[in-house]
């Protein structure tokens, strides 16, 4: 049987809003938010290999993506709306509107080295660094600005092993509780960035479904008014 292909994602056709959604650590403080508004469909995602899930009666699906890759998605339109990082926002610079801060996820991007390294160094007199990082156009633009030489090696996970192994002598990477340099032996000597998860949406979807975009919008700027509250309480 012939197979076609539609360049019109299912969800644009029957005027579903597509929500790209990042595997792992914000997963669960974005199930949370979801819960808040009574969509509990994301469970689904917990316990199973699944990729896409909906909210029949809300018309939502719901789609779980490497966080790499949900401003891909939401750019080109294949999702209406996603959940990301402001580091991943920072380092694509993708053509996306980015409504609501959700204030959950905080984290920092910050320069580490190994603690030994770190006795004898002075970062005033860097003049050229090899680093490890996820992020190479955020670092190339940190330490352009300070006039520094950077080489940068690019990897996708596990950046703390990078020094213990020689790779490099230091890497840029997200410290959420510091527990994963501190366990590797390594330490931070300098911040570049701070971020935490944002609700990012498509150019295009938020005039075509305007109506129902703005909805969720204003939803979820809610739950997380609601949830600021709740801490402070
Ligand atoms: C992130 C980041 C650090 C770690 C920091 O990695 O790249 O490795 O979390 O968290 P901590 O300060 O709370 O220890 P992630 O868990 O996303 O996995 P990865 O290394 O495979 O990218």
């Amino acid at each position: 049987m012939a197979v076609t292909w539609n360049s019109e994602s299912s969800a644009r056709r029957n005027g579903v809003i597509a929500i790209a959604l990042p595997k792992g650590r914000l997963l669960s403080p974005v199930m949370t938010l979801f819960e808040g508004m009574g969509i509990t469909c994301l469970r689904a995602f917990a316990d199973s290999r699944r990729l896409i899930c909906e909210d029949t009666d809300r018309q939502l699906q719901f789609l779980t993506l490497k966080p790499a890759d949900i401003p891909t998605y939401v750019e080109y339109g294949a999702a209406d709306m996603g959940i990301v990082g402001k580091d991943q926002l920072l380092e694509q610079c993708r053509d996306v509107y980015e409504p609501l801060d959700l204030r959950f996820g905080a984290c920092r991007l910050v320069v580490a080295e190994p603690a030994e390294l770190q006795k004898q160094d002075d970062p005033h007199s860097w003049s050229h660094l090899r680093l490890a990082t996820k992020y190479p156009h955020l670092t190339e633009a940190y330490f352009s600005r300070k006039g520094i030489q950077a080489e940068i090696i690019k990897l996708n996970g596990s950046l703390e092993l990078a020094p213990l192994v020689g790779l490099a002598e230091r890497i840029v990477d997200l410290v959420e509780t510091g527990q994963t340099l501190k366990e590797n032996g390594l330490v931070e000597v300098e911040e570049i960035a701070k971020a935490t998860a944002r609700l990012i949406v498509n150019r295009a979807s938020l005039k075509t479904k305007y109506h129902r975009v703005q909805a969720l919008i204003e939803q979820m700027r809610k739950q997380v008014d609601a949830q600021a509250e709740r801490a402070r309480a």
